[in-house]
């Protein structure tokens, strides 16, 4: 077995609050040589792309989901581990796509895998993730995990579909809200719920789990398009302006555009007409957001479904494993990358 690679170390991303993840350190560096050790094939291509993109670091939030969870039931150690890392993959592997979809030059504060390896390559390279992801979760021979995963992947890609097809449309806040079920909550909900399910904990308390996960990744993925406005583009990792510029609308662009007169909603409508910020400069589109109440009707929002994040922990048994999660949607709503 190769050596472990420790995990990367709290990410600046959740600020100091990541000392919430204490309690499951030593898990979290079993992940990551989970990780290691299961993301080599004989393609140099696949392996170099998820190895690169494991030692960029990341949060590893959806690991830690995972991990926290199963200690609800009686899950066994090493069921936990590989469930974690399924989900990191599953993620990697998404990532991979969506930076090609999204044409993103970085991810994690260096250049993304298509601007170095390119989109033929990394195409496959998430594909060959898929497969090894499910790969491990088969290991677990247990139908309910696999029925879990494959339908959340399925969602996902859906949702990323849903998303090319309304691009450049103006869209309205329900169906996006229902376009980041699929594309993010989904996979916050299933590694939520996983490890419980797994150590056989009743169903009504992995309900609570689920709704937990549910709401923390609505959240998560408001955040993620606030900070798309917002964000300092170097603390970030990866490209701001990027959705409007291509043709996404999210909610703070939502609720601005609702909120506006016809010649903003023009300003809105030609950054995605341009797909790119050589008519209106992206400093505007900031400052209309912000002036038109998009920005903090947006952050309400995410506060809501953090808060009902928090909500449904409250009938699970107090252990020092919920006090962990229950600090999440907190950290989640601060969060700065
Ligand atoms: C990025 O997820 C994709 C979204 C759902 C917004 P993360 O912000 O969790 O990415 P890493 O893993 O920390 O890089
Ligand atoms: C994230 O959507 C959803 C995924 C399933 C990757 P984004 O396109 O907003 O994610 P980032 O901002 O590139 O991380
Ligand atoms: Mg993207
Ligand atoms: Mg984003």
């Amino acid at each position: 077995m190769p050596p472990a690679i420790p995990y990367p170390g709290p990410h600046p991303g959740l600020g100091a609050g990541l000392d919430v993840l204490l309690p499951i350190r030593e898990d979290l560096d079993l992940v990551e040589a989970e990780l290691a050790r299961r993301c080599a094939c004989d393609a140099p291509a696949a392996t170099e792309i998820g190895e690169y993109l494991r030692q960029s670091g990341g949060k590893r939030i959806r690991p830690a989901l995972v991990l926290l969870g199963a200690r609800f039931a009686d899950c066994a150690p090493t069921t936990r581990i590989r469930l974690a890392a399924i989900v990191e993959m599953i993620h990697a592997a998404t990532l991979v796509h969506d930076d090609i979809i999204d044409a993103a030059a970085t991810r994690r504060g260096r250049p993304s895998a298509n601007a170095r390896w390119g989109n033929q390559k990394c195409v496959l390279a998430g594909d060959w993730l898929y497969m090894q992801a499910f790969r491990l979760a088969l290991e677990e021979r247990h139908f309910g995990i696999l029925d879990a995963l494959i339908a959340l992947t399925q969602k996902m890609v859906e949702g990323e579909l849903l998303q090319l097809d309304r691009l450049g449309r103006v869209v309205t806040a329900a169906e996006h809200l229902d376009l980041i079920e699929r594309k993010t909550a989904r996979l916050f909900e299933v590694s939520s719920q996983l490890g419980a399910m797994a150590g056989g904990l009743p169903a009504d308390a992995v309900d609570r789990l689920s709704q937990f996960g549910r709401h923390l990744g609505l959240a998560f993925q408001m955040v993620d398009d606030i900070l798309d406005f917002t964000a300092d583009e170097r603390q970030l990792g990866k490209p701001v302006g990027n959705d409007l510029r291509e043709g996404k609308m999210t909610l703070p662009a939502i609720y601005a555009y609702e909120a506006s007169a016809p010649a903003a909603r023009a300003v809105l409508e030609q950054v995605m007409r341009d797909g790119g910020y050589g008519q209106v400069p992206f400093a505007e589109v900031q400052r209309l957001v912000e002036a038109s109440g998009g920005l903090e009707r947006a952050r309400a929002e995410s506060r809501e479904h953090a808060r009902w994040a928090g909500q449904a922990l409250e009938t699970l048994p107090p252990s020092p494993w919920r006090d962990a999660l229950a600090r999440l949607p907190e950290l989640v709503i601060e969060r700065s990358a």
